[in-house]
């Protein structure tokens, strides 16, 4: 492979990513990292107020987070969790100044450290929820609740309805964006509290 061509791909950590996927291929959920038009639909419509903090669980390489960054959101209003430890550290190489958690989200409420308490207001979920049983679902959906009561949640899924049994769930869902520029072509949907 060409050099620089090797180089631009290391740093884009999609080699990293398909080695994750091939080590843990369910828990990855996809084969490669969101789109960069997705991560920017993202950060438009999960752009928090002033002063509001950012929680991505199931960071990966960081694109999302890295979409929020490039729209201006500070580094200290961001939050970036996995549970990967060569993805997380892959993270704390790159996403300079954010915080980064190496855990798995369902414990996220014992590992965010005391200066984030009451300032989550957006959680976005990148943990393929959609092909986990539904009593695992219900305890990620606790876990956000934990941190960041009444602000729900946004999730990205490639299914064409909602990925989750949002009324069993206690949860209203919404569709806040599709995109065709995604691999495979996704949908954000953001669930609240009912
Ligand atoms: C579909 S990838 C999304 C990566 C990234 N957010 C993106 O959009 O490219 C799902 C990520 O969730 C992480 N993950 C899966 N289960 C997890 C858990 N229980 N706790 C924390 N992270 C988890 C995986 O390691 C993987 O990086």
């Amino acid at each position: 492979m060409n050099g620089a061509f090797a180089d631009r791909a290391a740093e884009s950590g999609v080699p990293l990513f398909v080695r994750r996927w091939l080590a843990h291929p369910l828990r990855m959920g996809s084969v490669v990292p969101s789109s960069a038009t997705l991560c920017k639909h993202m950060a438009r419509v999960g752009w928090p107020r002033e002063d509001g903090v950012v929680l991505e669980l199931g960071a990966g390489t960081g694109v999302i987070s890295r979409a929020f960054l490039d729209a201006g959101l500070p580094p200290d209003r961001l939050v970036a969790l996995e549970i990967d430890p060569d993805l997380a550290n892959h993270l704390r190489g790159t996403l300079r100044g954010v915080e980064v958690l190496e855990c798995d989200a369902r414990t996220l409420a014992d590992h965010l450290p005391e200066r984030f308490a009451g300032r989550i207001e957006t959680v976005i979920c990148g943990i393929p929820l959609v092909l986990l049983p539904f009593a695992d679902q219900q305890r990620f959906v606790a876990a956000m609740a934990k941190v960041a009561p009444g602000r729900g949640f946004l999730l990205f899924s490639y299914c064409i309805t909602s990925p989750l049994p949002a009324q069993k769930l206690g949860l209203s869902a919404k569709r806040e964006v599709w995109t065709p520029l995604n691999l495979p072509p996704a949908s954000i949907w953001r669930y609240r509290p009912l």
